[in-house]
């Protein structure tokens, strides 16, 4: 069987590297129209940084895992295609900041039509709307030659960070398509393939829109209670109450759950904002206005937990941080990857520039990104790869990432360099903040009393 994966970004490449491992007999090639991408993904430093990735690659590059720009070819030569193109939040137009732009997805869709000469099963990865599915076919079948096309769902739900892990032993693996001959026949090949490791009974069927709707919706639950901790985190600042402990007495009633309840500066990431988006505007559209507004809020909880984190730093700071240097340690979206798409470290830097902060940024995996994030602000920024030397005469630090190196640095250089007050915003909870008012910091942490000296 031969394998396409069209998009070689975060998903497609550990996904399709992943295959490549558990089914050696399956020729798995990988093309993107970005060839430093392709170029980067054939050499020692892979494109994205992610726990565990190089030594799958590198079991496989070149044995049945193939990296390539020739698209067309490509498609030519494969049984079955995955889509893993992104799917962004439109700028332009109808929709704009909210819909799906579907661009790359169209394109690639009417790629697939120009180059086939053979039957193919031409599987979205990427994660699209309800009925995007039905667009697809519809193109598919414009040609109106013999060659037939078979569309499924098979949203993925790794996360980065821990996608190596989630792939090798996913909650559950799921695939929709349709209720015919053909649709069954496609859905067993493709269980065939994830089969090779996965457990049967992880591996759901469905129907293509309940497939394409999971995705999304699992997107907005998983955002939803970071939301809803961090708004509670809000009210515990105003009460003495404790996020942390609150969160604790509720994550052990078995009907929540104790995941994801870490009240924080706010989720981030290229999903959780663009599905959740593309979600409330899906409900619009279906006149659906209270559902909508619903969803928004999620969003809307967000971008004001990382403007709270700011005005806190402002008033902590006697209502100026003008001149002071504030470093930031982390920038990614969360621990264990580079990737800083809608970090909410972009938003706090951006602010805290607009307050004339001299800004300087240290991240174990991201400078690169950071840099490109916020070229237009130019010198404005600085960017350190030693974490000591950006807390140098800094006024404060705030902990933007749970990079694990943080917790681990010593505070007590830390402090002797800083200026006096020196303070700390722990923007995830995640450092000793005990320890750190006890060598002299003054310590701002989220739904949590602070631990000042003043
Ligand atoms: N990043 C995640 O954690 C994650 C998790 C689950 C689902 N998804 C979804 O998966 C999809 C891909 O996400 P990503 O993070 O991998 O995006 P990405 O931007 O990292 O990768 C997409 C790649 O597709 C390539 N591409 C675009 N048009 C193309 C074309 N016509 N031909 C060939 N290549 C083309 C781009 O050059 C890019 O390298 C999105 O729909 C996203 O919502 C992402």
């Amino acid at each position: 069987m031969n394998i396409l994966c069209i998009g070689a970004g975060y998903v497609g490449g550990p996904t399709m590297a992943m295959i490549a491992l558990k089914c050696p007999a399956v020729k798995v090639t990988v093309v993107d129209i970005n060839a430093a991408r392709i170029a980067a993904w054939q050499s020692d430093t892979l494109p994205i940084y992610e726990p565990g990735l190089q030594e799958v690659v590198s079991a496989c590059l070149g044995r049945n895992l193939f990296f390539s720009t020739d698209v067309d070819s490509a498609i030519a030569a494969a049984d079955m295609i995955f889509v893993s193109v992104n799917t962004p939040t439109k700028t332009f137009g109808q929709g704009a900041g909210r819909a799906a732009d579907l661009q790359y997805w169209e394109k690639t869709a009417r790629q697939i039509l120009a180059n086939s000469k053979s039957d193919k099963i031409v599987v979205e990865k990427s994660t699209l709307p309800v009925r995007t599915a039905a667009a697809m076919q519809r193109i598919l079948d414009s040609g109106g030659g013999d060659v037939k096309f078979e569309v499924l769902s098979n949203p993925e739900f790794l996360a980065e960070g821990t996608a190596i892990k989630d792939l090798q032993n996913p909650d559950r693996v799921l695939i929709g398509g349709h209720d015919t001959d053909a649709g069954r026949r496609a859905v067993a090949a493709l269980v065939g393939v994830y089969a090779h490791w996965v457990p049967r009974e992880r591996i759901l069927t469905s129907n293509v829109w309940s497939s394409e709707l999971s995705k999304l919706a699992a997107n907005a639950f998983l955002a939803q209670r970071v939301s809803s901790i961090n708004a509670l985190s809000a009210l515990c600042e105003a009460t003495e109450a404790d996020v942390s402990e609150v969160s604790r007495a509720i994550g052990m009633d078995s009907r929540i759950g104790a995941k994801f309840l870490n009240a924080s500066v706010g989720f981030g990431g290229s999903c959780f904002k663009k599905d959740i988006l593309n979600l409330v505007y899906l409900c619009e559209t279906y006149g659906l206005t209270e559902v909508a507004a619903y969803w928004q809020q999620v969003v809307s909880m967000n971008d004001y937990q990382q403007d709270r984190f700011v005005r806190n730093m402002l008033g902590r700071m006697f209502n100026t941080v003008s001149g002071k240097r504030i470093a930031l340690f982390g920038f990614a979206f969360k621990k264990d990857t580079g990737d800083t798409r809608e970090s909410p470290a972009i938003r706090i830097a951006r602010q805290l520039v607009e307050e004339r902060a001299q800004v300087v940024i240290h991240d174990p995996k991201a400078l690169a990104n950071a840099k490109v994030d916020l070229r237009d602000l130019g010198d404005l920024v600085q960017y350190e790869p030693d974490p000591y030397v950006a807390a140098e005469g800094a006024h404060a630090i705030a902990l933007m990432t749970e990079w694990d190196c943080y917790a681990t640095l010593d505070y007590q250089r830390i402090y002797d360099r800083m200026m006096k007050p020196a303070s700390l915003f722990d923007g995830r909870n995640r450092l000793d903040h005990a320890a750190l008012y006890k060598l002299g910091f003054n310590v701002y942490c989220i739904g949590k009393t602070a631990l000042s000296h003043l």
